[in-house]
């Protein structure tokens, strides 16, 4: 009882930091617009030099942009259509999204289908893909010197097993619990925030996530998901975060 009575202090207190950071970040867009406008308008009559200034403004400005709606879609209640997916479909699209950058870095993206009969969820597509598409370039961005980032599909009872193992950096044991806070970053250009969205995607589909890592060997992200059963005719369902 006590517990529970936590949990929901806990959900609530959750509830109301998502809708303050939500106003602010709604609040900060506004400045910015103008801040934004002002560095057109100086651009037209400056330097050569002033100019490159006024592109670094304007850059960053896009930078904090990129976080604010970042922000925002964690912390909105939105509505998502749920539908029958194929995981096995999402994960071949992204292997073709993400080869070009992959490519780029001489890094080959293996999928590898195991024991499955279907892989069939009851989930929203585009988060799925977001879901991947954070893991696969995480795992690009810890790979300098080329090699394998291994997408695995397999059923283990009547959950999908989705596994990204790289052959990158690795993650020292004493940072993994920060791996899943917001705004932890090792990376000059980072938010911090990808991993919040895999997260959130995984909890929203009623998942698990777990992480397996070696330094100077490689890391493994492991994600559980529900299956439906073979038969299983849905017609939609619709869920409010
Ligand atoms: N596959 C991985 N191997 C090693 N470290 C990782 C891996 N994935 C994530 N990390 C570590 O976790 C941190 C947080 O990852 P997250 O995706 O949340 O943010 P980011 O990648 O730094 O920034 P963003 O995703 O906004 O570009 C990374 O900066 C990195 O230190
Ligand atoms: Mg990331």
């Amino acid at each position: 009882m006590v517990k529970l009575q936590e949990k929901t202090d806990h959900q609530n207190n959750l509830q109301l930091i998502g809708q303050m950071a939500a106003t602010i970040a709604h609040e900060i867009r506004n400045p910015m617009t103008s801040i934004n406008g002002f560095i057109e308008l100086l651009k037209m009559n400056s330097t050569e030099e002033n100019k490159k200034y006024l592109s670094i403004m304007k850059s960053e400005l896009d930078r904090m942009e990129q976080i604010l709606s970042e922000i925002l879609h964690l912390s909105k209640p939105v509505e998502r259509k749920y539908e029958l997916i194929s995981v096995a479909n999402i994960a071949n699209e992204i292997k073709e999204i993400m080869t070009p950058l992959a490519d780029f870095h001489k890094i080959k993206i293996v999928l590898n289908i195991k024991n499955h009969s279907h892989s069939n969820i009851l989930g929203n597509s585009t988060r799925i893909k977001q879901m991947l598409m954070n893991l696969v370039k995480n795992a690009i961005e810890e790979m300098d010197m080329g090699g394998t980032i291994t997408i695995t599909l397999k059923n283990v009872k009547n959950k999908v097993q989705i596994t990204i193992c790289d052959e990158g950096r690795g993650i020292a044991k004493e940072d993994i619990p920060n791996l899943f806070q917001p705004f932890y970053t090792t990376k000059a250009e980072g938010t911090g925030l990808g991993l919040q969205i895999v997260k959130s995607v995984v909890e929203e589909h009623e998942g698990n996530i777990y992480v397996k890592s070696i330094e100077n060997v490689g890391t493994s992200f492991v994600i559980e998901l529900p299956l439906t059963s073979e038969s299983y005719q849905p017609s939609y369902k619709i869920l409010i975060k």
